[in-house]
């Protein structure tokens, strides 16, 4: 495995909107994403950019999350954290099935197949217990998107 850039910090909401006024009027942020909903996974989410080291809006996101109705895991830790948190981080590698490979070569429980994910490229996580206690998600990145 050869680490990668931090794509996004998933951060569990019971409010996008009370989250998007946070980031805008306390943390500054200049560039908030429409939400929009992912059925699939049961949740509704919205990115804040963050500026990169060139100081354009390329740099690692917030991905604020909040449950649909009938969502059980985002609902089971917004039950331990009422007001939110941190949930996952997320780090961008080349080739998701090889990643995949990797993970599992090492003992890693990844969590399911590669599926879309937020960004519309494929994902997979990978378990906390096996990750230093950080729920892991891995995304496909091409080489040429940033
Ligand atoms: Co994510």
């Amino acid at each position: 495995m050869k680490l990668g850039r931090l794509n996004h910090i998933g951060v569990a909401t019971p409010s996008i909107a009370d989250s998007v006024a946070f980031y805008r009027d306390v943390m500054g942020a200049t560039k908030i994403h429409e939400p929009f909903d992912l059925p699939d996974q049961g949740v509704k989410v919205c990115f804040v950019d963050t500026p990169g080291a060139d100081g354009a809006m390329n740099g690692t996101q917030v991905e604020l999350i909040e449950p649909l109705p009938g969502n059980t895991s985002i609902a089971a830790f917004l039950d331990k954290n009422p007001a939110g948190g941190q949930h996952h981080v997320c780090y961008e590698v080349p080739d998701i099935h090889a990643a995949k490979a990797e993970f599992e070569a090492m003992g890693k429980r990844v969590l399911g197949e590669p599926r879309i994910g937020a960004h519309g490229t494929l994902i997979f996580f990978v378990h906390p217990k096996d990750m230093q206690g950080v729920l892991t998600e891995i995304m496909e990145v091409s080489v040429n998107a940033h």
